[in-house]
């Protein structure tokens, strides 16, 4: 199963953020974004000395901007004008952000000894969330669908058939946890089919309204 390196302990406990999840061997949390949008990383260590430096880095090798004590910060010449900071310190705020930008951004700490005092897993989704309907067999009396639920790196199936008045999920509720550690739940709220994606940070839905795809659900049958 998941195996924390003893090392990385220490670093769990000094986090305040509650949605820090184990994925392997580190830390690291996992944020979604859509593409165009910005994203705010924090550290997650309080306590910092005076003549503290952090380092910002995208993918453990290019650095994003380095924090030197006394001074303003620092960015690394291709992130000009892509980098703003909050008021909270060493944190950054990295914007319109591509497909590119997907990847693992690291706030290292060099003070009386080296730390990594944040770690965030960022995917950057174009669709973040996507509903289709892979099938509909409809009579006069009844009306089956199986719809996919489908984000960058997962997608979850499932069947749902409609009699003249209501709509029912084969199995019930369905649900998946993604590669990227996000949860993905298909499931139906009346006639209404509901793909949620979410993670600690951040969720996104997809619907579709079966009376759409089953003509049998308009008109005064529909519910
Ligand atoms: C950054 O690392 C991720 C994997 O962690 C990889 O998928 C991505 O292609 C890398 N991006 C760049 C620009 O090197
Ligand atoms: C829909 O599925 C139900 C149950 O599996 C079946 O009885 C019914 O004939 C199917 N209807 C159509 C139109 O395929
Ligand atoms: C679902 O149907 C019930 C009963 O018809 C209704 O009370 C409820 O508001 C509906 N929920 C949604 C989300 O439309
Ligand atoms: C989607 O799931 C998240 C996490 O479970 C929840 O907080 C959110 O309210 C859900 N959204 C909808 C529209 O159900």
């Amino acid at each position: 199963m998941t195996y924390i390196l003893l090392t990385k302990i220490h670093i769990v406990f000094d986090c305040v953020f509650v949605f820090t999840v184990f994925t392997g061997s580190s830390a690291v949390t996992p944020v979604f974004v859509q593409k165009g949008k910005d994203v705010t990383l924090d550290v997650m260590k309080d306590g910092f000395h005076e003549d503290d430096i952090v380092f910002w880095r995208f993918n453990t090798s290019s650095v994003i901007v380095r924090f030197l004590p006394g001074k303003e910060p620092v960015v690394t010449e291709v992130y000009t004008g892509r980098v703003e900071f909050p008021q909270k310190k060493y944190s950054v705020t990295l914007k319109n952000l591509q497909e590119s930008d997907s990847g693992v951004y690291t706030a290292q700490l060099i003070g009386n000894e080296e730390q990594i005092v944040a770690e965030h897993k960022v995917t950057v989704q174009v669709s973040p969330v996507k509903l289709t309907v892979d099938s509909v067999s409809s009579s006069s009396d009844s009306c089956n669908l199986t719809v996919t639920c489908s984000t960058q790196d997962s997608d979850i199936t499932s069947r749902v058939t409609c009699d003249t008045t209501t709509c029912h999920q084969e199995g019930g509720e369905s649900s998946k946890v993604t590669t990227s550690g996000a949860s993905l739940r298909l499931y139906l709220v009346n006639s209404t089919i509901n793909c949620n994606h979410s993670n600690q940070v951040s969720w996104t839905k997809d619907t579709k309204e079966t009376g759409q795809t089953c003509p049998l659900m308009t008109g005064k049958n529909k519910r």
